[in-house]
This record gives C-alpha cells, sequence and structure tokens, in this order.
C-alpha cells in the first residue's frame, strides 16, 4: 500500500511523455532547415519513445475503457496507425527537406489533436473507472511495457 500511495499514476506518466514528444517535435522544427532530416539526433528516440507510449496505452490504458467509450478508443488507434505511418515515412529518408518538413508538420498536427482528445477526454474517464489505486498501480507497469515496446 505504501508502494502503491508514492507510484507515479499512469495519468501524469502518459502527460509527461506528450510534452516530452512535442518539446521533441519543436526540437526537430528548429533543426530541420539545413540539415538532413531523419538522420537528425532527435529523431531515432522520438520515434522510439512515440512507438513504446502509443504501444503502452493500447495494451494498458485502452482495454478498460473500451467498452464504456468505444468509438473514442477505435478513433483513438486509428489516428495511432496515422501517427504510425507518418513515422515510418519519415524514417525512410529519401524524401526532399521540404517534403519532410511538411510531414512532420502533418504528424504534429495529428499528435496535438489526438493528445489533446487524450487529456480532455479519455484520462479523466480513465480516473474516474479505474480508481486512484489501480491509475497509482497501472504507473510503473506502464514504463515497463514501454520500455519493453520500443
Ligand atoms: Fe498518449
Ligand atoms: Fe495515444
Amino acid at each position: 500500500m505504501q508502494q502503491t500511495a508514492m507510484n507515479e499514476t499512469i495519468i501524469d506518466h502518459i502527460k509527461k511523455d506528450h510534452q516530452k514528444t512535442m518539446e521533441h517535435i519543436a526540437e526537430l522544427e528548429k533543426r530541420v532547415q539545413g540539415r538532413p532530416s531523419s538522420d537528425n539526433p532527435v529523431f531515432a528516440p522520438m520515434k522510439k519513445e512515440l512507438l513504446g507510449h502509443m504501444a503502452a496505452e493500447e495494451k494498458l490504458l485502452y482495454p478498460p475503457l473500451e467498452k464504456e467509450m468505444k468509438q473514442k478508443i477505435q478513433d483513438a488507434i486509428k489516428e495511432h496507425n496515422e501517427v504510425r505511418q507518418h513515422l515510418e515515412h519519415l524514417s525512410a529518408g529519401t524524401m526532399p527537406e521540404d517534403e519532410w518538413a511538411r510531414h512532420l508538420q502533418m504528424m504534429k498536427q495529428g499528435i496535438q489533436h489526438h493528445v489533446q482528445e487524450e487529456e480532455s477526454e479519455i484520462l479523466p474517464a480513465a480516473r474516474k473507472m479505474l480508481g486512484e489505486d489501480k491509475i497509482r498501480e497501472l504507473g510503473p507497469q506502464f514504463e515497463r511495457m514501454e520500455k519493453e515496446n520500443k
């Protein structure tokens, strides 16, 4: 019980990840001019973190909410898949720089929209449905799962 009380909740962890991703994207935007893109040192870690984050959400956060908010969760998974496609595309490294930058912008807009929905609807629903003990218990599990799926 003591241990549980000290854990960071899955919700706090997810929000921190979101912030980190937006910082990474801002960093990429700054560097994209005059530099080749997918070999930018910020890109590979950002891709890994995003993939781990989305996989962990799909395994731990979404399933318990699926019954109550089916459409929301289906949309969220669709948006994750769009981000995965963008990441694949951006990884290829074969497109001209301006096109790469345009794709980065498309991915950024998709992520902003997704994060907004997640933070305003999905996370509050998770807190309500799962309860305080459970969201604390899921914090470290989420972190572990994220690492496994990078
Ligand atoms: Fe998320
Ligand atoms: Fe998500």
